[in-house]
């Protein structure tokens, strides 16, 4: 080592540098021809904040849209030096380190980083040769028995690169959110199709090759890029992240392939996304439902209704009279998940417990008159497993489900007894529109269908997210639309504006 400090050993302080040190001594990684092109077009992220850490994201790609999903990466192990800061500028590094990005990761790297301070706010990036990230920001979760500040949660779901540009999550990252939290289709599996404002690269995704290529298209937009730099996020997928409705090992049209499919997508997802290693992919499956605690004021069970549901009862779609969706048997959230969430639920001391998942959870009544039609894909195709999870928010202090998949916005309250319009309401359900897919909607309200359900509250056919404030006595919740997301730069607006007070599981409109 030299007594002159290099430029690595500035960035990084003293101990890291070494460990950089000891990596870049490799022959092979030293020779001064392999000097990369900016690798950093993907952005950088990060993820499931604990007290005292959260994971750090990025994935190396020169060449981002290269048919291979390779991101134009050579094949071999890159170190990646990253750091943590107290300011922007970075005059207080508190953590720092090395990862190395390989290319059975795709060139992913996944720093858990701990020993930070709870509640705090924290600044990263990384660097790899003499190139630089931008400056991310995340944040601790409150200590345990901590109410902390009240937090600023913004949700979305189903982003269509082709159906539109990301406004939405540009326009979310303004909001200054303390916590993010994605429920799915965050991509979609099909190749381009004609009346696309943006043209998606690749084949409909079946191979690794192909779902590591759209994850880095969807990597290169500047907007999603900006509502990840701003705030940890906390993901869980839909259908679409690997196919479409499909059911555990089922897809939605026979296909021997489907499981190899499956591990290729799962494989993806976790190489794109800032999740922790208990979430790395073996085969087949892929534990991706997991808890996040925020203090005293909230818990998050981030739950996955696909990998371990019943196929969809009566053949899919909306059925009328469908006698198998009331099979007590029947699950969306697989047994072990829904012991996981009984257990955490009763457990749970939180002012707000808070259900991230995807698909519809309150009844809904799609068929207008005195025929009722549920879709089998969503909870009401599940209805004792949604029943018993509605007794359990029942029994908790605040519950609050939060919901993708449906391309709306819909506010509802869960009721005890469907039959009853005036049975006791366990907890409310907030369901955000789409970021993109769907185009740019319209302003229809869906007049007849809330009158079916008068435990729904509110509709909207536009393109948005949903912002939300939770504190001790209350929680806001701001349905936020788009004009427009087939050109760029629209303004959001908040189309309607929910509260819901402590202990009391009733929407309130303001
Ligand atoms: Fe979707």
């Amino acid at each position: 080592m030299t007594h002159h400090p290099s430029r690595r050993s500035v960035l990084l302080g003293g101990a890291a540098a070494a460990a950089g040190l000891t990596v870049l001594g490799a022959p092979a990684l030293a020779a001064p021809s392999r000097r990369l092109a900016d690798p950093f077009t993907l952005g950088l992220a990060s993820g499931d904040p604990s007290p005292d850490g959260f994971v750090l994201w990025t994935r190396l790609a020169t060449e981002p849209l290269a048919l291979d999903g390779r991101g134009g990466m050579p094949d071999r192990a890159v170190p990646v030096l990253w750091q943590v800061a107290t300011d922007e500028r970075f005059r207080h590094v508190v953590r720092s380190g090395v990862e190395i990005a390989r290319p059975e990761s795709a060139h992913s790297v996944h720093v858990e980083v701990a020993g930070l301070r709870p509640d705090a706010e924290y600044f990263y990036r990384f660097r790899v040769q003499g190139h630089l990230t931008e400056t991310g920001r995340t944040r601790t979760a409150p200590a345990p028995g901590t109410m902390g500040a009240p937090l600023t949660m913004c949700f979305a779901s189903c982003s269509h690169f082709g159906a539109g540009y990301f406004t939405a999550y540009r326009r979310l990252a303004e909001d200054d959110p303390g916590l993010v939290l994605h429920l799915g289709d965050y991509q979609y599996e099909y190749a381009a199709r004609a009346n696309e404002v943006r043209e998606i690269v690749g084949p409909e995704t079946r191979t690794l090759a192909d779902y590591r290529l759209r994850h880095a298209q969807y990597k290169t937009d500047a907007d999603l890029q900006l509502a990840h730099r701003v705030a940890p996020w906390l993901v869980v997928w839909d259908d679409h992240e690997t196919e479409n409705n499909w059911a555990d090992e089922v897809p939605e049209q026979p296909d021997p392939a489907f499981l190899d499919r499956r591990a290729a997508a799962f494989q993806a997802y976790y190489e794109n996304m800032p999740l922790r290693r208990t979430a790395r992919p073996r085969g087949i499956d892929m534990r991706l439902y997991r808890r996040i605690g925020w203090g005293a004021l909230a818990n998050f069970h981030m739950l996955d209704t696909r990998q371990y549901r019943d196929d969809q009862a009566c053949g899919d779609g909306t059925r009328v009279g469908c006698e198998e969706r009331l099979d007590p048997t029947r699950t969306i959230t697989g047994v072990e998940q829904e012991q996981w969430l009984a257990d955490g639920l009763r457990r749970s001391r939180a002012r707000w417990d808070v259900l991230g998942q995807q698909v519809f959870f309150a009844q809904r009544d799609l068929r207008v008159g005195p025929a009722e039609g549920f879709s089998m894909d969503g909870w009401d195709g599940y209805k004792a497993n949604r029943d018993r999870v509605a007794g359990l928010l029942g029994q908790t202090r605040n519950a609050v489900v939060l919901t993708g998949d449906v391309h709306r916005h819909w506010a509802g309250e869960v009721l005890e007894t469907w039959d009853r319009p005036d049975s006791r309401r366990v907890a409310t359900e907030l369901v955000a529109t789409s970021v993109t897919s769907g185009g740019d909607g319209d302003d229809s309200d869906n007049a007849a269908v809330l009158a079916e359900n008068p435990h729904l509250k509110f509709y909207s056919n536009r393109r948005g997210y949903v912002r939300t404030r939770f504190s001790a006595s209350e929680m806001r919740a701001d349905f936020r639309t788009l004009a427009a997301v087939r050109t760029p730069d629209a303004p959001a607006t908040t189309a309607a504006t929910f509260v819901v007070a402590d202990r009391q599981p009733e929407l309130h409109r303001v």
